[in-house]
């Protein structure tokens, strides 16, 4: 997470010349005691708040887009003119301030009151029900009420926790960096006051399309005028002997996180068996609390098959200088109090293992339903399901992806964030197209990568700068076009290819 941001450049309330902000181009500096960026896009002047809501991302380092600036480090979204979160992982408006120009200096003025949400169209649903309190639940709840929906909203959610900052289960708030007050996206409080009714720790068992009802696993069962379903995915579980140990743990959701942080404080030597993003955090995050890691994968490649074998040997590397053994190309056989035996033979001494070995979109209830589905619930690229009125967001949506011209689901943050509040806004009857970039990032120690586009194969890989000075791009090329781009700290870059790919391939 970031921290507050100091005050650095210029007090814009006692004025600016023009002529130090260029067309196109931003200033930060300050006023009243906060950071401030200006911006100018011809005539126009706008002055928002310089710090990212999401992590504080300094949003001076980012890039204009329109009459909108992107965040460098998530690529969230603001309005320049009311300083609205129009895009994930971003919730929270940043401040907005007049402006006024005279005789050729601009001043930053008083801070504009955050604006109203618009009033409800008469059209609008009495009654929206979405399954789910993950991202995309969440998101789309805050999203239905930012667009002026009065009617009743209610959010169910299988875990007891509230709707929580997923990623930093495996970053920060395991590396013992991050208090647990961190992780709620938000209070109970802030539901209450947007009407949003929150049924936690209660599974939806089936869903009547038809009668337009679901069922409770208490019993209870809800009417809807439209639903949505964002029931995320669950961690693939492993079948050998030894695999449903009590040290043995998955993680998806925060109690999985508290238990391998309160194993994790008398452990000594750690297994972490798959080498996925989760995986692998899970060792950089157990190395920072002084456990001894072993990483055991199939793969010869750390992360190869998303990242190319230049970025995933890279990975491999950065992890071995921080004391991560690797067995690699083996799979666990059996796991004992002590140890982790491997199929190649090799015993691994271990008093905590995690399991990281990917997921399976949670399509059964879908499924149940008769939804049509396809490795994930299908959606038109409305996110509607072919259930007239039911729509899908988050790890289980899988939409037709205007980018690669192909249908995909994908596992990311910022993506279940942004299914969700397009679907919601399409609840509402907008017809908005789903057409992100898709977006992603990894932390392991002193390295985080953004991955911008889709690639899920590739004809070349191009690479610009040198992973070892943290400063590089790697290009996935398929069919003549840059179809994704990895980033080691060439935010700007990241930003860049994603506006371009959205001009690139809108209808
Ligand atoms: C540890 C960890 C770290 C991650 N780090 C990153 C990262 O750095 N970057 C990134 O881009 N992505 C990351 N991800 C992936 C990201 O968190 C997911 O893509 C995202 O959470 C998906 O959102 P979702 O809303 O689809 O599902 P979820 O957030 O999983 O929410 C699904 C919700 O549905 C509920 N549910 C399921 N079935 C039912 C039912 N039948 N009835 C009621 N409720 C139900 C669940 O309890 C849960 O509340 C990470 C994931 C994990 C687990
Ligand atoms: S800090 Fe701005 S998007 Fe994450």
């Amino acid at each position: 997470m970031g921290g507050e941001q100091k005050l650095t450049g210029p007090n814009l309330a006692d004025g600016v010349p023009l002529s130090a902000i260029e067309d196109g181009k931003m200033l930060v500096g300050h006023a009243y005691g906060e950071p401030v960026l200006v911006a100018r896009r011809g005539d126009k002047f706008f002055a928002v708040g310089a710090t990212c809501t999401h992590y504080s991302g300094p949003l001076g380092e980012g890039l204009l887009v329109g009459d909108t600036v992107r965040c460098p480090w998530h690529h969230a979204c603001f309005d320049l003119r009311s300083g609205a979160p129009l895009r994930a992982p971003a919730l929270n408006p940043i401040p907005c301030f007049d402006v006024g120009v005279d005789g050729g200096v601009l001043r930053v003025g008083k801070r504009r009151p955050e604006p109203k949400p618009p009033a409800g169209g008469a059209d609008a649903p009495a009654r929206i029900v979405i399954v789910g309190a993950g991202a995309a639940a969440n998101a789309a709840a805050e999203m239905l009420r930012r667009e002026g929906y009065r009617g009743e909203l209610t959010m169910i959610g299988a875990d007891s926790a509230l709707p929580v900052d997923r990623p930093n289960l495996s970053k920060d708030y395991l590396a013992g960096n991050a208090p647990e007050e961190w992780l709620p996206l938000r209070s109970s409080e802030f539901y209450a006051e947007h009407r949003i009714a929150l049924k936690l720790g209660v599974r939806v068992v089936s869903i009547d399309t038809a009668r337009k009802r679901i069922v409770l696993e208490d019993g209870h069962d809800e009417s809807y005028d439209k639903l949505l379903l964002a029931t995320g995915a669950d961690p693939v579980k492993l079948d050998f002997r030894g695999a449903d140990l009590p040290h043995v743990h998955y993680l998806r959701t925060l109690e999985n996180s508290r238990a391998i942080v309160a194993a994790a404080k008398t452990a000594r030597r750690a297994v972490v068996i798959g080498s996925s993003f989760i995986g692998l955090e899970v060792a950089a995050s157990l190395r920072t609390r002084k456990v001894d890691v072993d990483v055991v994968g199939p793969d010869a490649v750390p992360l190869a098959k998303v990242m190319g074998p230049e970025l995933g040997a890279f990975i491999r590397k950065v992890h071995e200088e921080h004391g991560v053994r690797f067995h690699l190309g083996t799979r666990p056989k059996s796991i004992d109090a002590q140890s982790v035996t491997l199929e190649n033979g090799e015993r691994v001494p271990a008093d905590l293992v995690v399991i990281g070995v990917g997921v399976r979109p949670a399509v059964s209830l879908a499924e149940r339903a008769g939804l049509a589905t396809d490795r994930g619930v299908v959606v038109d690229e409305y996110l509607e399901t072919s259930a007239p009125g039911v729509f899908a967001a988050g790890d289980i949506a899988r939409w037709p992806d205007p980018h690669s011209g192909e249908r995909i689901r994908v596992e990311h943050w910022v993506v279940a964030e942004r299914l969700g509040q397009t679907a919601a806004r399409n609840m509402l009857g907008r017809r908005e197209q789903f057409a992100a970039v898709p977006f992603f990032w990894t932390a392991q120690y002193d390295v985080g990568i953004n991955y911008a586009g889709h690639a899920e194969k590739w004809d070349r890989i191009e690479i610009d700068g040198s992973f070892d000075e943290r400063n590089a791009a790697v290009r996935f090329i398929g069919g003549g076009k840059t179809l994704a781009l990895a980033t080691i700290y060439r935010d700007r870059e990241s930003l860049e290819f994603e506006r371009d790919a959205e001009a690139r391939d809108a209808r």
